[in-house]
């Protein structure tokens, strides 16, 4: 586990080592002996390093102790395209932030984005680990007093899950900004090149519902009293009749919704006996990126197969892909084309926000976040077009099958409960702004943030 912060405003424990901006916490990582006497050297080495330039070594973390008037929300998976974003809209609301990310998909990128935004001691804390792995996050949670967790992260395409639900991967990961800047400084410090670091990276079933299992665990553990989970209209399947509403039965087909149904179950069993305040949020389909062009998607090139729609479309308007394939032109839909609902996510962070100051001890909210309007995917694919005012190749092809016609949630709940409703339901616009991201950060992130090897 790294915790990476800012300088002067981080925890100093005798375990955590402040060095020019980040912080190193034990790592849990096995290597072999060249390795940990490796890695023991660069720690020592750290270690001295951190110590002549920090002057607060031993002064007490914000993020340690509960502070009257300020709500601290652990936002797990918030390297990503979602999490970041409502890590930004948390940040700008006055609450105090922990990151934690183990960096499969999100980008560090982001957190320093949200770094810059927010120096100040005690707004932000990045911690870099995996929530597979039981003993960190019992570390993470006796360290710090969060008073609320938004749980995000997770391994989250649908193709994918159904590709690969069970298996156990040894992923190479390629080193990101910032944990690059602690091992270039490493290996500079050492004269020697360090290896691509290996991490175990479980797929759906353990990486959504086990670690929602000891996330909760840990929750209760620790007394961190509310819960806002994402959840996913993919946990309903194919329902016989539109518009969704919470009461739809939840039938999923793919590993995906499955996982994030048993994790839904695991929640609501628990909340039986707890005094917990917990929200249960499904989304529909995202899109969109911070209005003001800090923030954006950026998913691993390689996820690219298994991608999302405005993804696509903007690989095919920046000439990564030779076109668009629409599957399916004979639906039972005003076009012929697939019907989905899409839901900007600046909304989306709006009612995550709004869930969380209304999440009520001893009581589970289940809400369905979309605008309750389907947008056919030829309305999209023009949409896109305009967006970027590039003329994409649009191939229409026959059906995929499991593909499901129409897909449309009700909204009436949320609005009426958690006074919350979709406002940017323009998807020209909700592209364009996407897009002018895109086009600006060509490499997502950066590309500082390939591999140093
Ligand atoms: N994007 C959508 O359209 C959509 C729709 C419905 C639900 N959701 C849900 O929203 C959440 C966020 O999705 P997103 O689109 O931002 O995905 P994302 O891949 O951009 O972000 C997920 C983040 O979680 C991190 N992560 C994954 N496994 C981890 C682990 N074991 N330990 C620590 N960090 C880990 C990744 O590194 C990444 O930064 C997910 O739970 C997803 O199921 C997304």
């Amino acid at each position: 586990m790294l915790n990476f912060s800012r300088r002067g405003s981080q925890p100093r424990n005798p375990r955590s080592m402040p060095l020019g901006g980040m912080d190193y916490v034990d790592p849990k990582r096995k290597g072999n002996f060249v390795g940990k006497v490796f890695l023991a050297a660069t720690l020592t080495a750290l270690c001295i390093l951190m110590i002549k330039q920090s002057p607060t070594l031993n002064s007490p973390s914000r993020f340690s102790l509960h502070e009257p008037g300020v709500t601290h929300v652990l936002v797990t998976g918030g390297a990503g395209y979602i999490g970041s974003h409502a890590a930004l809209r948390l940040l700008k609301d006055s609450y105090r932030v922990t990151i934690v990310d183990n960096l499969s998909r999100g980008n560090l990128g982001a957190i320093r984005v949200l770094q810059e935004l927010f120096p100040e001691p005690g707004r932000l804390q990045f911690i870099y680990a995996d929530l597979g792995d039981a003993k960190s996050v019992n570390k993470i949670f006796l360290e710090n007093k969060f008073d609320a967790v938004m749980h995000f992260a997770a391994v989250a395409y649908v193709g994918e899950s159904t590709l690969d639900p069970l298996k156990n991967h040894l992923v190479h990961y390629p080193l990101h900004l910032g944990i690059q800047d602690l091992f270039i400084l490493a290996s500079k410090m050492l004269g020697v090149i360090l290896p691509r670091t290996e991490l175990q990276n479980k797929r759906y079933y353990h990486n959504i519902t086990s670690n929602t299992l000891l996330i909760l665990e840990s929750m209760a553990k620790y007394g961190v009293k509310t819960l806002i989970y994402s959840s996913t209209c993919a946990t309903y399947g194919e329902p016989e009749r539109m518009p969704i509403t919470e009461e739809t039965p939840q039938v999923p087909i793919n590993p995906y919704g499955k996982a994030k149904k048993m994790s839904e179950d695991i929640i609501l069993d628990f909340s039986k006996n707890s005094d917990m305040a917990i929200m249960i949020l499904r989304y529909f389909n995202v899109i969109g990126s911070d209005p003001e062009g800090r923030l954006g998607e950026a998913p691993r090139p390689e996820l690219r197969e298994h991608g999302r729609i405005s993804g696509a479309c903007f690989d095919a308007a920046r000439g990564i892909i030779p076109g668009l394939k629409v599957k399916g032109t004979d639906y039972k839909t005003s076009d012929g084309t697939c019907i989905r609902d899409y839901i900007d996510v600046t909304d989306l962070v709006d009612a995550h926000v709004k869930a969380l100051e209304k999440a009520e001890p001893r009581n589970v909210g289940i809400y369905n976040v979309g605008t309750g309007k389907g947008r056919s995917v030829k309305e999209f694919v023009d949409a896109c077009k305009k967006a970027t005012g590039v003329d994409i190749k649009v191939d229409y092809l026959p059906r995929r099958p499991g593909d499901y016609a129409e897909v449309f949630s009700d909204p009436t709940k949320i609005r009426l409960e958690l006074n919350w409703t979709a406002r940017y339901t323009d998807l020209q616009e909700s592209l364009q702004i996407a897009w002018r991201w895109q086009k600006s950060h060509r490499d997502g992130y950066g590309t500082s943030s390939s591999a140093i090897f």
